[in-house]
């Protein structure tokens, strides 16, 4: 079990990962601005796919849509990934969805909770948010160059900054017990790295009913902010590209970014 102020043993996970792809490669900070940025700096040199970047402290960790993604050191998962997939960029918008079910996946898996994904890139935990997903990418004439897949989990946080402290959660708040994090990094690793290779070689077909099965926004009122527009309406469903199907007063709507918030919950 990780001491509550110990730094990730990467050695230890290294040793863990037994020669897999996903981590063959870990460049671990105490502390650094983002790992993100990491990421993209590394891919833009050619660094390898599965090249894993972790870090305790993040002073400039961001979300999405220009938010800041703040976690407590040595309580937390920050970290990213260099994906090189052989897609065309459309596929930007199904790669959060991937990441979502597989890093669901291993939450429950090492936790026991139940895992909610929220379109389009929360995971939620007795309808609070536990994770977040970042994907940068960068494109090539032929389609992507790169993808940096940033993850953030709260695991063993138990108290939140106010703000944000009624929509939070971690896996400590909502099991009631420490979790292991080396254990958990492991398990995300292995379920991105198996989710990716069946992408890569059937699409996102089987991935999309994965996603579906583990949302609770179906049939839900939702509104979603749209560069300072809000659009209301019903959820219907996911389109093929991953998009959000929405009906908005009689009208179909494909939604493919936003910011989401389900009414009445
Ligand atoms: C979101 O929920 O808006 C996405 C949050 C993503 C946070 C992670 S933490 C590791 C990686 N580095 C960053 O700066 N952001 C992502």
């Amino acid at each position: 079990m990780n001491s509550p102020a110990s730094l990730l043993d990467t050695a230890a996970l290294k040793k863990k990962l037994n020669g897999r792809k996903f981590g063959s490669k870990i460049y671990s900070f105490e502390t650094i601005d983002s790992t993100n940025n990491c990421a993209r700096a590394l891919a833009g040199c050619w660094a390898e796919e599965g090249t894993l970047v972790l870090a305790e402290r993040q002073t400039a960790g961001r979300g999405r849509l220009g938010r800041t993604w703040l976690a407590n050191p040595y309580e937390n998962l920050t970290f990213s990934i260099i994906l090189r997939p052989t897609l065309p960029p459309e596929a930007l918008n199904l790669l959060p969805l991937y990441a979502a079910v597989a890093v669901a996946e291993a939450i429950e898996h090492e936790s026991g909770l139940s895992v909610e994904c929220k379109w389009p890139n929360d995971l939620l935990i007795g309808g609070k948010k536990t994770a977040g997903i970042l994907l940068e990418g960068s494109l090539k004439e032929e389609g992507l160059d790169y993808v940096v897949l940033g993850i953030g989990v709260n695991v063993n946080q138990t108290t939140f900054p106010e703000d944000i402290s009624p929509r939070a959660t971690s896996l400590k708040v909502q099991g009631g017990r420490d979790i292991d994090r080396i254990r958990l990094l492991r398990e995300i690793l292995r379920t991105l790295e198996i989710h990716y290779a069946a992408i890569m070689k059937k699409g996102f077909h089987n991935l999309l009913p994965l996603w579906l099965s583990r949302t609770t926004m179906i049939n839900k009122e939702i509104s979603v902010t749209q560069d300072g527009a809000v659009i209301s309406g019903i959820v219907r469903g996911l389109s093929p590209e991953g998009a959000l199907i929405l009906d908005a007063g009689g009208t179909e709507k494909t939604l493919f970014a936003g910011d989401v918030t389900i009414l009445g919950s």
